[in-house]
Formats: structure tokens, sequence, C-alpha cells
């Protein structure tokens, strides 16, 4: 556990040391951001416009002192910076734990360029290797319907107690077989209800950065 946050630590130190001024830069979810907005408040880049992807990353930064806003503010990301549960090789993601993947999608689809920080557990040969779960962001009229097909679709479906920051119903599928990433994501996108789920396809990062503890390696490098 302190390996995993001394490398969020150092990945969050690494990237906000390469941020500029008049950077709109976009911030994701989760507790990998959460440390980004730490590093980042020791960093005041004046002409900097900062963007977030939820409501806890907002609430983060206003606690910090550091102004931000919903991506809705703007027309285009710089530079977006996110964690990720599962990064394949070809830096396919699954996200979405926290139950922030419409948001980050958004601002995902916003960036010219997206940096993903990971820590070494979280670097898989295949997606659903250690986290074998998706979840959907799912109207709450479509909660049941859509919990029957993904049952028909092979995998198990669970209705978190936890709405979306949009009010939406978060399910978590357990044990769909991922060797079809993008089959599998097409599905998901045509059942009627569903905002959103966390198979990052396309868009995907440009760029991931790792971290083991101690070092931090850029993984489109190695
Ligand atoms: C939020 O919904 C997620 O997509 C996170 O980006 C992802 O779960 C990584 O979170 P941690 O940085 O907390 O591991």
């Amino acid at each position: 556990m302190k390996q995993h946050s001394q490398a969020k630590m150092k990945l969050a130190q690494t990237i906000v040391a390469e941020l500029k001024a008049k950077m709109i830069v976009g911030l994701g979810a989760g507790s990998t951001v959460l440390c980004v907005v730490e590093a980042l408040k020791n960093c005041a880049h004046a002409e900097m416009q900062v963007v977030v992807a939820s409501l806890e990353t907002l609430e983060a930064c206003k606690h910090h002192g550091i102004e931000a806003e919903l991506m809705k503010s703007v027309a285009y990301i710089d530079l977006y910076i996110d964690g990720a549960d599962e990064v394949d090789p070809g830096f396919l993601c699954i996200k979405g734990r926290g139950g922030a993947m419409t948001g980050e999608k958004i601002c995902a689809e916003m960036a010219k360029s997206f940096v993903v920080l990971i820590d070494e557990s979280k670097k898989v040969g295949y997606l659903g290797q250690k986290w074998p779960v998706v979840p959907l962001e799912v109207v709450p009229w479509a909660r049941s319907s859509v919990g029957r097909s993904i049952v028909k679709m092979g995998a198990v479906p669970e209705l978190r107690e936890k709405k979306s920051d949009l009010g939406n119903d978060i399910i978590d599928c357990h044990g769909f077989n991922l060797s079809e990433p993008f089959a599998l994501a097409s599905a998901l996108s045509q059942l009627t209800g569903v905002v959103s789920h966390g198979l990052f396809l396309e868009p995907r990062p440009n760029r991931v950065l790792c971290s083991d503890g101690q070092n931090v390696y850029d993984l489109s490098k190695v």
C-alpha cells in the first residue's frame, strides 16, 4: 500500500513538473489524480487553466485553493491527466472503479494529449487480467433492462449503491470475456440507457507513465 502511494506521489510530481503556463490542463478522478492536485498546489502556474472530470476532483482543487471548473467550460484540453485500473501493452485501459468514467471519457475526447499515470500493479498483459470488471453508467430507468442484457452477454451485473456525479446508476459487470474489447465496447454502447462504459479504447492514452515507487518510467519509450 505504502509503495502504491509513493508511486502515485512520484508520478504526480513528474507530470506537474512538465506543466507550462497557458496550458489548459484536465484532471480525471481517483486517488492518483488527487495526488496530482496535491502536487499542483505547490506549483502555482499563472495563466494555467484547470478543468476537471469529476465533482470529487473539483472539491479537492477548491480545498487546495486551485481554481478549477468542469470540462464543459472549455473547448479543448491541452493535456489530460488521469489514472486507470488496468493498462495493456497497447495502452487500452479499463477505468471507472471510482464511477467517474463519463466525465473522464468526455475529457479524454477533448484532449490533445492524454497521459495516464499508473503504479506497476495496473500494468497488465491483457485487459481483465487483474481487474476483470467493466463499470457502466446507466440512466436509472434502464437499470433492469441493461442488467438483463449483461447477463445474456455472459457477465454478472452488480449495482453500486453510490450514484454517478450525473445522478445515474453505476453497474459493475463482472466476468466479461475481454478477448475482443472493441466488439464488447461497441455492444455495450448500443444498449439503450448506457451512458458510458469503463473501456477506454478510443480515445486511449497516447502516453503512460508508470512507477514502482522509486522511479518513474515512460511506457511509450520502453
Ligand atoms: C475513476 O472513476 C477511475 O477511472 C480512476 O481513474 C481509476 O479507477 C484509477 O483510480 P486510482 O487512481 O484511485 O487508482
